[in-house]
Order: structure tokens, then C-alpha cells, then sequence
């Protein structure tokens, strides 16, 4: 398979829209810390998204609704310091932009100035158009995320598949229609159908990045410590691990303790 790919020195939101129209598909992963995101932008990735997942992922919380806005600054920020090439996206969390426009604005306002992030995510269409706009109109870009929206997840029950019904179906086009016409500068589709995702990013000029949404969209996007096999509660049909980093590291970390326990570390040449 070839790999069709344009020098970047540093992605920014024009450099995606520019990805689409040449064919390039996006690449995205989370990071949430420094160490990490250097990692991840050293090795090429286009996006980096400092995903409200850190409320799963770093804080063991159940959902993504418990982390702050203060606590995605801190990640955001940590995030920034690292990268060089990458373009930072950073979710509002759960309560900071539905309530009213005012809000939304003031959060994003915080993200941008406090961690140096280069774009917001907010999750949802219509029903936060007005927060979008005011976003927007203060030169901040926004991704929007429809689908799966996992702050929603209390209205909705489960993690299953979305928009599967012709109705829910219709309304994501609508809205995916929408946040194009609004200005957002691309569009994250979480765990619907392929055709519709497919049906969605030929249907509208910004790119359209999934999860779980099949190959038909213009750019893939993982959460780092998912596709690195970290994490092993989560295996849904759409996760690829690239490695299984939890055996790798539960390996390393047991022989540390047996080398400690059994007065080998520190040897004579590890001393001074
Ligand atoms: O928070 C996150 O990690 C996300 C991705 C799943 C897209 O929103």
C-alpha cells in the first residue's frame, strides 16, 4: 500500500483541509502528558487531541463527565510543552460550553490562553450551534464530535453503535452539515456505521476523522494507551493494538522487583 504524505514542518488546521483534498488521510492519537506526547509527535502524528479520556485514562474514572476544565488545562499544557510538529486539540469537558454561549466562550478562552493549545473539541450539533458560533467568532478553531458522544452517555445508556436508525442517521448529516456551514475546521465521528460515516465525509469539504467509523472517512484517530495495549478491560471491534505495552511493562517491572529483592540491582558498574 503506498503512502501518499506532504512534508509538514507544523500541521495546522489549514494543512488537514489541504490533507482531504490531496487524498492524505489524518492521522490522530490522544496524549495527555508530556513524555508521551513527545513520544507521539516525534513519530509523525498530525493531530494530537488531549481527549477528556484522561478522565478514563489517567484518572480511572468511569466516564469522561467527572474531569474539569483545570484538569484539561493541566494536561493540555503539559501536552503543548512536548510537541513540535503536531496540531493540539483540546476537549472542553463535560458543563463548561452548554449551558450558554458566554460560558462556552470564557472555556475556550481558558484552553487557549492557559495551555497553549492550538483548537478546541466540543461533542454535539445543533443543540450547541450558538456556543460553536461564539467560539468561532473569537478566532478559535473548533472540531466538532457527533456520533458517539461519550458526555452524553447518561442520556443514551450504552457505548453501542449510533445513528444505525435511518432518523438518528438524517439528523447526524444534518448536523455534520451544520457544523461545516458554522465554520468547524473538521469533525470527529465516534462508533457509527461505515457507509454512513463514508456517506459523511463525501458529502462535506472538512475532513471527517473516525473511530470507529471505518476506512471511508479522512483520518483514523485511537486512544494512545488503547492501541499501545495498556489498557485490557477495553476491546472494542474497532481497536487495532499495536502492541501489548501492559505485558511489556507488568515483565519489566516484576524483574526490577526480583532484581531488587535479590540484591542483584544495583550492581557494582550501576554505583558510585
Ligand atoms: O476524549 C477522547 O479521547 C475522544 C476520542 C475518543 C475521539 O474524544
Amino acid at each position: 500500500m503506498s503512502i501518499s504524505k506532504k512534508e509538514y514542518k507544523r500541521v495546522t488546521v489549514k494543512s488537514l483541509v489541504e490533507m482531504k483534498s490531496l487524498g492524505e488521510k489524518i492521522s490522530m492519537l490522544t496524549a495527555y502528558d508530556y513524555t508521551m506526547a513527545k513520544i507521539v509527535d516525534g513519530a509523525g502524528i498530525d493531530i494530537i487531541l488531549v481527549g477528556d479520556s484522561a478522565s478514563n485514562v489517567m484518572a480511572g474514572h468511569e466516564t469522561t463527565l467527572p474531569i474539569t476544565l483545570d484538569q484539561m488545562i493541566y494536561h493540555a499544557s503539559s501536552v503543548v510543552r512536548a510537541i513540535e510538529r503536531a496540531l493540539v486539540v483540546v476537549d472542553l469537558p463535560f458543563g463548561t460550553y452548554q449551558s450558554d454561549p458566554k460560558e462556552a466562550l470564557r472555556s475556550a478562552i481558558r484552553i487557549m490562553k492557559e495551555s497553549g493549545g492550538h483548537a478546541v473539541k466540543l461533542e454535539g450539533g445543533k443543540e450547541i450551534k450558538d456556543s460553536i458560533k461564539k467560539i468561532l467568532n473569537a478566532g478559535i478553531p473548533v472540531m466538532g464530535h457527533l456520533g458517539l458522544t461519550p458526555q452524553s452517555i447518561y442520556k443514551f445508556g450504552t457505548y453501542t453503535v449510533r445513528a444505525k436508525e435511518e432518523e438518528e442517521a438524517l439528523r447526524l448529516i444534518e448536523d455534520a452539515k451544520l457544523l461545516e456551514r458554522l465554520g468547524c475546521f473538521a469533525l470527529v465521528l465516534e462508533k457509527i456505521p461505515a457507509a454512513l460515516a463514508t456517506q459523511v465525509a463525501q458529502s462535506i469539504s472538512i475532513p471527517v476523522i473516525g473511530i470507529g467509523a471505518g476506512g471511508g472517512v479522512d483520518g483514523q484517530v485511537l486512544v494512545l494507551h488503547d492501541m499501545l495495549g495498556m489498557t485490557q478491560e477495553f476491546h472494542p471491534r474497532f481497536l487495532r493494538r499495536y502492541m501489548n505495552l501492559h505485558e511489556e511493562m507488568t515483565t519489566a517491572i516484576s524483574q526490577y522487583v526480583d532484581d531488587v529483592k535479590s540484591f542483584d540491582f544495583p550492581n557494582e558498574n550501576e554505583q558510585y
